[in-house]
């Protein structure tokens, strides 16, 4: 079931539509990730969600609460969403003790005395910081001074909880660490989450669906694997994990990876939809290709230009006509050597054309 809805939220800043026509709805309980390159609108929507930047257009609500609309002249301040907020920068207060921290909000909120000590306590525990309590947060390590933020938020009891970034100036082992930490955190608050991150396999790792944007717009709402798996168009491909595209070419009814003298074979279905293009593009991910035989009819023939061995995985560059093409293997499995010609099983091939 919904809770926190967006309808047609759209943002202007000057000319740039930092988000355009925005729909969604996110459950309660449910951790939604946005994602999308640099400059796409994924912290402005939060802000917008947040309460701190008005909306040009469109509406917010939070269950049968509207927060934002332009049209109607509504606008909830932020301190009346109930929205928990963590960003990347460590918004800590240093001249406080890591309580005060936690405990300010509560203070401003006028809450009786033992209340504001009971939520204190209890999401410094959350956070593993009871014993730091009476610190200063400036002598905590970075770790340390975003588990703060997050308490600070756990201690207002937030509806939603939203993530802008909260992990990228940490170290990877511990982003990984406190990944799962806010996921327990969830569990046992049961807040929403909206969290924004640049980090793949971190919205991967923690999210029910996720939201990708191209400058302003969505592409694509799904779950972790729907995007990855049938992803809605040629950026998404290309924008989540990794992949490779080749230039291909019609000579009458048979296809050619540019620059190569060898058709593909009849076995890789070509969809009817690039007949008329001069030349598209094959698409796949390197997992998803083989290294196979020269008498398999699905076999497109390369040679191997650099084989590198990236621990779990192989990795290959393999030319085929003028044009590049990455693989990837698991270390056990066989494979060719720099300078062998080969030949290529693509499972999972994506067409698409050049401009689309
Ligand atoms: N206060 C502002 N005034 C003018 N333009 C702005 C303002 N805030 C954001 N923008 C523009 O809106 C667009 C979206 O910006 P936003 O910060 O939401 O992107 P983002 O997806 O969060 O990017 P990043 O991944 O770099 O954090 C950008 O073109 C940005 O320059
Ligand atoms: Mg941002």
């Amino acid at each position: 079931m919904s809770y926190i809805r967006l309808v047609n939220v759209t943002k202007q800043f000057g000319d740039v539509t930092a988000v355009n026509n925005l729909n969604l709805e996110i459950g309660k309980g449910e951790c939604f990730s946005m994602l999308g390159p640099s400059g796409c609108g994924k912290t402005t929507t939060l802000r917008m969600v947040a309460g701190f930047e008005d909306l040009s257009d469109g509406e917010v609500w939070v269950g049968d609460r509207l927060l934002s609309s332009p049209k109607k002249h509504h606008y909830t301040p932020p301190e009346n969403r109930n929205f928990g907020m963590v960003f990347q920068a460590f918004a800590v207060w240093p001249h406080m003790s890591v309580y005060e921290n936690v405990a300010f909000p509560l203070r401003l909120r006028k809450l009786p005395k033992s209340e504001i000590d009971q939520r204190t306590r209890d999401a410094l525990i959350a956070t593993n910081l009871l014993k730091s309590a009476e610190d200063s947060p400036a002598n905590l390590s970075g770790g340390g001074k975003q588990r703060v933020a997050l308490a600070r938020a756990l201690a207002i009891n937030p509806d939603v909880m939203l993530l802008d970034e909260p992990l990228s100036s940490l170290d990877p082992h511990l982003r990984e660490e406190m990944r799962f930490e806010i996921k327990d955190l969830q569990r046992k608050y049961g807040f929403s989450i909206i969290y924004v991150t640049h980090d793949q396999s971190e919205a991967m790792a923690l999210s029910d669906r996720i939201l990708v944007m191209k400058l302003g717009v969505m592409q694509q709402i799904d779950t972790p694997l729907n995007v990855y798996n049938n992803p809605s168009n040629k950026f998404v491909f290309s924008f989540i994990g990794v992949s490779s595209f080749s230039d291909v070419t019609w000579q009458g009814n048979q296809a050619f990876i540019k620059g190569s003298q060898h058709a593909l074979p009849s076995a890789l279905v070509i969809p009817d939809r690039m007949r008329g293009e001069t030349v598209f593009n094959l698409a796949s991910r390197p997992t998803e290709i083989r290294f196979t035989s020269e008498t398999d009819p699905n076999g497109v023939r390369g040679i191997v230009i650099r084989k590198a061995f990236l621990g779990e995985i192989i990795d290959y560059l393999v030319k085929i006509g003028d044009q590049e093409i990455r693989v990837q293997i698991g270390r056990r499995e066989p494979g060719p050597e720099v300078n062998e010609v080969c030949y290529l099983h693509f499972l999972r091939p994506f067409w698409y054309k050049v401009n689309e």
